[in-house]
């Protein structure tokens, strides 16, 4: 039986941090055993917002290494560079004739960057859940390993896929959000506002970049208050973030530690960090160091692009080709 296609992606932003980790990489680490799996860094989403030539390829670069530390297996998937398989921004194109300047602005991400950048409202921003959908559908993927903030995106890529079957053949499947385990895993930003991201909050985002002092002065500041004061109280969604990111990396046993404390009211916040910042150091060690291996290695990265490349061409020509006919633009 064949496998299933999955497709994902990873801008090359910036540095590659905990909610990357626990909400894509493992995640595409784990199926790739299972599926046909095409993950990418997407660099040319990556310009609608950081268009900076000195820092694009350094970027690339530092996004690859650290999803082959985290465990891709560059030999099982396919993992490529968006900008090296033109017929990306071939199917983009062909996908934009049937996507609405209405509903292009209706989308939540589309509104924040404005908000964000008002003075950089580019046609690249306003499309790019068209690119994204590009992206997906040129492999005819059904399975997309994101996190929360992509489901919208994904709708997206579904509506688009269904028009073109409707206008012309049914040709794409539909996209689906794919959880390995069914867990939607959200880490917050460790001060608790907001989720961390790579751009905003560089102090309480972990980075898998990050050395051990770094990583345990960021997590002995994390916010946390008195305490509870009645048996298994509601946690306030801080402290719920410290209890997800101790299951993600401690052992169970040292977890349940601090749960029955918790729910007994003599949980000392203090100790429970320090337990979580050798944990989470230990944790992310493997990975800085791989990752920083790898990056003085660019003879290596380039050849590992170059052959993820091919296996992503290979698919990409067939549905360009068959999208092309569907279309009329066949003149040979
Ligand atoms: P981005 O950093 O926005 O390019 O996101 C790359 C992938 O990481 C996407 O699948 C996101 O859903 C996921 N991701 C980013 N930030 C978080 C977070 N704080 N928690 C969980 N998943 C995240
Ligand atoms: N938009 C995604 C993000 O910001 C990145 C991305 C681009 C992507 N193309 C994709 C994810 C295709 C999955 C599939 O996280």
């Amino acid at each position: 039986m064949s496998k299933e296609i999955v497709v994902s992606g990873i801008r090359s932003t910036g540095h590659l941090h905990l909610g990357n980790y626990f909400g894509a990489i493992q995640n595409y680490v784990m199926m790739q055993e299972n599926y046909d799996c095409y993950f990418f860094v997407a660099d040319y989403h990556a310009l609608t917002t950081h268009p900076d030539p000195k820092e694009l390829k350094t970027n690339v670069f530092r996004v690859l290494a650290e999803n082959i530390a985290s465990g891709l297996d560059p030999e099982k998937v396919a993992l490529y560079a968006q900008s090296d398989v033109p017929e990306i921004p071939e199917l983009y194109l062909l996908l934009n004739m049937s996507a609405y300047k209405g509903e292009l602005e209706k989308v939540p991400t589309f509104k924040d960057k404005v908000r964000q950048h008002p003075d950089n409202v580019n046609a690249g921003l306003l499309t790019y859940p068209v690119l994204m959908a590009a992206d997906i559908l040129i492999h005819r993927a059904v399975k997309v390993p994101v996190g929360k903030d992509q489901e919208q995106h994904l709708e997206m890529a579904r509506n688009f896929a269904q028009r073109f079957n409707g206008r012309y053949s049914e040709f794409f499947p539909e996209p689906q959000v794919f959880r390995f385990n069914n867990d939607t895993v959200k880490i917050m930003s460790l001060d608790g506002n907001g989720k961390m991201s790579k751009s905003e909050n560089a102090n309480n985002t972990i980075f898998l970049s990050d050395d051990d002092d770094l990583i345990k002065k960021k997590i002995m500041k994390a916010k946390t208050d008195a305490g509870p004061t009645e048996p298994n109280a509601v946690m306030p969604d801080y402290i719920q973030n410290l209890f997800l990111l101790m299951h993600l990396t401690s052992k169970p046993e040292i977890v349940d530690i601090y749960r029955s404390q918790y729910n007994n009211c003599n949980i000392r916040y203090g100790d429970m960090k320090k337990q979580l910042a050798e944990d989470m150091a230990a944790f992310v060690r493997p990975i800085r160091e791989h990752a920083a291996e790898l990056q003085k290695d660019e003879a290596l990265l380039k050849k590992i692009l170059k052959q993820g490349a091919e296996k992503a061409r290979a698919s990409a020509s067939v549905t360009i080709d068959g999208a092309r006919k569907l279309m009329g633009i066949n003149y040979y």
